[in-house]
């Protein structure tokens, strides 16, 4: 028994807003028909016949081209849905409807809506039961939700709302769609219902839900894209220069000397700075910043950051953590920890830890020449 899906995506998706049909929307990156289309086979339909829009005739067949028939759908749903049914094809036994739009139906309902037509029903819709409490207003639905009145409240334990796809005998399908049918039918079933034929349901998927405004595309997107991550780290050492007043992790420790540097010499915020830039990729300290420009003579490490999450966000990213551990004899860090982390998480916007060590009198910061900071920073692309 052949079974051909239908799938409708010549629609505009006006409530969607994107500029663009919502069929070619990608998530994960893939359009919302591939994904339908998809579905469709793994659930056990052996051809897709797709109805797009002229503009993306060109796009679908791209995207599409390989593993389903692309046609022109009309200028409404069903219209769309009657131009994919003149090309089913004669040995088509059972046709599925589906909305490009329901992208992430489960291929289990796919293959419950086969079974039931199989076993003999002529229609067969899925179903979910209402789960809000539904009120009928009195007014046009674009008029504001105050005023208007209320119609009362509708008993929902009778009601159904009813999802794709919908499953035909392909007669039964044909027949509804040579019929006129009623006008403003939003579904196939309610054609084949106007003729005499009796609708069955089988149960819906949450999953099946019709991707119309733009919250669920954010829903959808959520569910089906991982976030890109991406971890960086940075390392910054400089001499002490007696005299010099010592910054470090955004604070002043007015008791011990600075350190040298064409900045303020703050190693913590630097190795912080490469870390962020590296994590998004976005060079290095040097490349930034430039030690021969002038903008930068004196800046403390607090504005270099400022700098460095300008570049961040206009580049998309958000800071998700970072770690700062500073490695020096001088001053002592513990009693300040606190403090150095509250500065730099309100210079990032997000939590950085900061820890303190020595190196048990070995090497450059051991002998009380230098201090070092190494950073590690984890990004997230938005
Ligand atoms: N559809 C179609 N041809 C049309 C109108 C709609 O093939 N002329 C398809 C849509 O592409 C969608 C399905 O019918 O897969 C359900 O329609 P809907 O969710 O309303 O999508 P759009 O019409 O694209 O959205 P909007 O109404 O917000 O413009
Ligand atoms: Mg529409």
């Amino acid at each position: 028994m052949t079974v051909v899906a239908l799938v409708p995506a010549a629609g505009r998706g006006e409530r969607l807003g994107l500029g663009v049909s919502k069929a070619f929307v990608e998530v994960a990156g893939r359009p919302l028909v591939a994904h339908a289309a998809a579905a469709l086979f793994a659930g056990g339909v052996d051809r897709v016949v797709v109805a797009v829009a002229a503009s993306d005739w060109d796009l679908a067949h791209e995207v599409l081209g390989d593993h389903c028939m692309v046609v022109l759908g009309g200028s409404d749903r069903t219209s769309s849905v009657a131009a994919a049914l003149s090309h089913a094809g004669d040995d088509a036994r059972i046709i599925l409807v589906h909305d490009a739009a329901r992208a992430f139906t489960p291929p289990e309902l796919v293959r419950r809506v086969i079974d039931a037509v199989r076993n003999g029903a002529d229609a067969v819709v899925p179903v979910l039961p209402v789960t809000d409490t539904i009120r009928r207003h009195l007014a046009p639905l674009d008029t504001e939700f105050v005023g208007g009145s209320s119609g009362g409240i509708v008993d929902r334990d009778t009601l159904r709302a009813v999802q794709t796809p919908q499953g035909f005998r392909a007669e039964v399908l044909r027949q509804a769609h040579a019929a006129a049918g009623p006008a403003g039918a939003t579904d196939d079933a309610a054609l084949a219902e106007a003729l005499g034929t009796v609708v069955s349901f089988v149960a819906g998927a949450p999953e099946a839900g019709k991707i119309t405004h733009s919250d669920d595309l954010t829903i959808a997107r959520a569910l089906h894209e991982s976030p890109t991550m991406r971890i960086g780290s940075g390392l910054d050492v400089h001499p002490i220069e007696p005299g010099r007043a010592c910054r470090l992790a955004g604070l002043e420790f007015p008791d011990d000397d600075g350190c040298a540097g064409h900045s303020d010499g703050d190693v913590a915020a630097h190795a912080l700075c490469d870390a962020l830039l590296s994590a998004a990729g976005l060079g290095d300290l040097g490349s930034v910043f430039g030690t021969d420009d002038p903008r930068w003579d004196g800046a403390s490490g607090l504005d270099l950051l400022g700098e460095v999450m300008n570049r961040l966000r206009a580049a998309r990213f958000e800071v998700v953590n970072a770690t700062v551990q500073i490695i020096a004899n001088t001053p002592r860090i513990a009693a300040r920890r606190v403090e150095a982390e509250q500065v730099l998480t309100a210079a990032i916007g997000a939590p950085v830890s900061v820890s303190a060590t020595t190196t048990d009198g070995l090497g450059l910061t051991g002998r009380g020449e230098g201090r070092a900071a190494q950073a590690t920073a984890l990004v997230r692309q938005v």
